[in-house]
């Protein structure tokens, strides 16, 4: 509706003046450390003038304030629960320990207040925080629960950038929704959830902002459930894209376009020197989507769009009008940013296989990660502390996927053996993965074992996530428990440990080739007490565990079936 007249008249009138109503750009207020209080509510929000929306907010009507963090401060979070139902909240790419991370598994009652606390050590860069609860994600953040996370460290501080929040240094948290006839926002739940028609910037529809004839800075984050952007400038000017999702690029890079997907950010600097009294819009050019991405142009066989779909289209995010630069305002791009020290390929402790496909063959089959659908039981993956991984992620089903691993920070190391290109070369915790391609990425386990409370990957897509394309690993630190990997005969090997099992135990095995592989539990009277894993695994040492502090003490079996053999090994519990 407006959204989509607003783009057709881009189409033709460029220069004519504006002849839709515009709002100010809403900007979230910021909240500052080191005590950090948030309260998820129902709420109503005007998107249009006079209407109330029925919304939810963190502390307000829509979305929440921006956090401001300093890296090495200690912080604590005091996010309590008013929206009548549980849910969780998610810290989304910041390093913290699985229980303050926010995962599925750290459920916030409703009229209850969830109060993690950590140390900030992440680099200067944004990040931002929405609920994650299994199967409601896609919903608790529709209607509003999501907010920008600023990071500050002594090394950004020293660079001459924009930083002034709210006059230079803009948040812009892109999504889409659909409003019904009576302007209420329209979930729907199911596939990759549904992609709306109308643009939503910091809650704010139809949005100008006004800035400096100078250098500004835009913190871009993709909030959208499930629409891909292919963000660019209305005069095709270019601009220079600083950071990444987990800090600054090395340099910055001139950019005519940035695509960004479902929970991607990137900090981009635009330089509106001598250009007071110019309009300009921030548009996404979703036309050049055209590799199946959601929101992108529709291929042959997909369901036909619906009446008033911005899809494959061009249309405005945000109009920017220039005024007068003020005295101090950032002038000049700086050449350098900051040094990243890669991490080379040679210096990986193993290879993690992830396979984007469905759980079973053929088509309505859900979709999963390496065959598996998520369940808050089953720990998919265990990662020894210390270790560094590549993680090859393989789309075999469906359109572009976006895959995102908590904990950490990771650096693409190729796109179906191709080096990324500079806007890709910096720390990401988010990578969108097209059908058919093998996207190797890099990354550090350095810190926080726990056996208990797994971190998740997982499709950023809210709808796939809410359906189960997740799964779950834990960090591990080998030294602690008391490993003895029982060398035995055949043609793989099975161990538990530990032996007596208290609350877990890891059931490692090893494959002489990739296989289908079958990991259940059984007590002493044959009964199935647990599927822990049932996919393919491939060649080599795999991991699973099982968590055993609900089962009552006493024997039980674990039985691994793979495409050629069968092992079983016997387990004890105690308490
Ligand atoms: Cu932004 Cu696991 O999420
Ligand atoms: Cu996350
Ligand atoms: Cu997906």
């Amino acid at each position: 509706m407006i959204a989509r007249s607003f783009s057709l008249l881009l189409l033709f009138v460029i220069s004519v003046p504006w002849a839709h109503a515009q709002n100010a750009l809403a900007i979230p207020e910021t909240m500052e450390g080191p005590v950090y209080s948030l309260t998820m509510a129902p709420s109503t929000h005007q998107f249009f003038d006079g209407v109330d929306t029925d919304t939810y907010g963190f502390n307000g009507s829509y979305l929440g304030p921006t956090l401001i963090l300093n890296k090495g401060d200690f912080v604590q979070m005091h996010v309590a629960n008013q929206i009548g139902e549980p849910t969780t909240v998610h810290w989304h790419g910041m390093h913290v320990s699985p229980e303050d991370d926010g995962g599925p598994h750290s459920i916030i009652q409703p009229g209850t207040v969830w109060q993690p606390d950590f140390t900030v050590l992440d680099r200067a860069t944004t990040f931002w925080y929405h609920p994650h609860l299994h199967e409601r994600t896609g919903e608790h953040v529709y209607r509003g629960l999501a907010g920008m996370i600023i990071v500050r460290d002594p090394v950004e501080a020293l660079l001459s950038l924009p930083r002034t929040y709210g006059v230079d240094d803009i948040p812009v948290v892109i999504q889409d929704r659909q409003f019904n006839n009576q302007q209420q926002l329209a979930f729907r739940p199911g596939g990759a959830g549904q992609q709306g028609d109308t643009i939503v910037v910091n809650g704010t529809v139809d949005p100008v902002v006004t800035l400096g004839a100078s250098v500004n800075r835009l913190r871009l984050l993709n909030g959208a459930n499930s629409r891909v952007y292919q963000l660019g400038l209305s005069d095709n000017s270019t601009f220079q894209m600083i950071g990444s999702d987990g800090g600054l690029l090395e340099a910055p890079v001139e950019l005519e376009r940035i695509r960004l997907a479902p929970g991607e950010r990137a900090e981009i600097l635009i330089d509106l020197g001598g250009r007071t009294g110019e309009s300009l819009t921030l548009m996404s050019y979703s036309s050049e989507l055209t590799r199946g991405e959601p929101g992108g142009v529709p291929l042959a066989n997909d369901p036909p769009l619906p009446p008033g779909s911005i899809n494959g289209t061009d249309f405005a995010i945000l109009q920017i009008s220039v005024s007068e630069a003020a005295s101090g305002d950032i002038q000049a791009i700086p050449q350098d940013l900051v040094t990243l020290e890669d991490l080379p390929e040679s210096s990986a402790d193993r290879v993690r296989h992830m396979r984007l496909d469905t759980s079973e063959p053929g088509p309505g089959a859900p979709l999963a990660i390496n065959g598996s659908v998520f369940n808050m039981n089953v720990i998919n993956e265990v990662v020894n502390l210390g270790d560094t991984e590549i993680w090859e992620i393989v789309n075999n089903r469906g359109g572009p996927h976006p895959f995102h691993i908590h904990d950490v920070q990771f650096q693409i190391l190729d796109r179906d053996g191709i080096p990324p290109p500079p806007e890709e070369s910096g720390w990401k915790d988010v990578v969108l993965v097209y059908p058919g391609e093998r996207v190797r990425f890099i990354t550090e386990f350095l810190d926080f074992a726990d056996p208990d409370t797994p971190y998740m990957y997982h499709c950023h897509l809210l709808g796939h996530e809410d359906d189960g394309m997740m799964g779950a690993f834990l960090v591990i630190d080998p030294s602690a428990t008391a490993i003895e990997r029982e060398g035995l005969p055949g043609p793989f090997q099975l161990a538990t440990y530990p032996n007596p099992a208290v609350d877990w135990t890891t059931i490692a095995y090893d494959l002489p080739t990739q296989s289908t592989v079958r990991i259940e539990v059984f007590d002493t009277v044959g009964r199935s007490v647990e599927l822990l894993f049932d996919g393919v695994r491939a060649a080599g040492a795999n991991e699973s565990i099982w968590k055993t502090g609900n089962v009552a003490p006493g024997t039980y079996f674990v039985r691994i079936k793979t495409d050629t053999d069968e092992w079983t090994k016997a387990l004890q519990v105690t308490r």
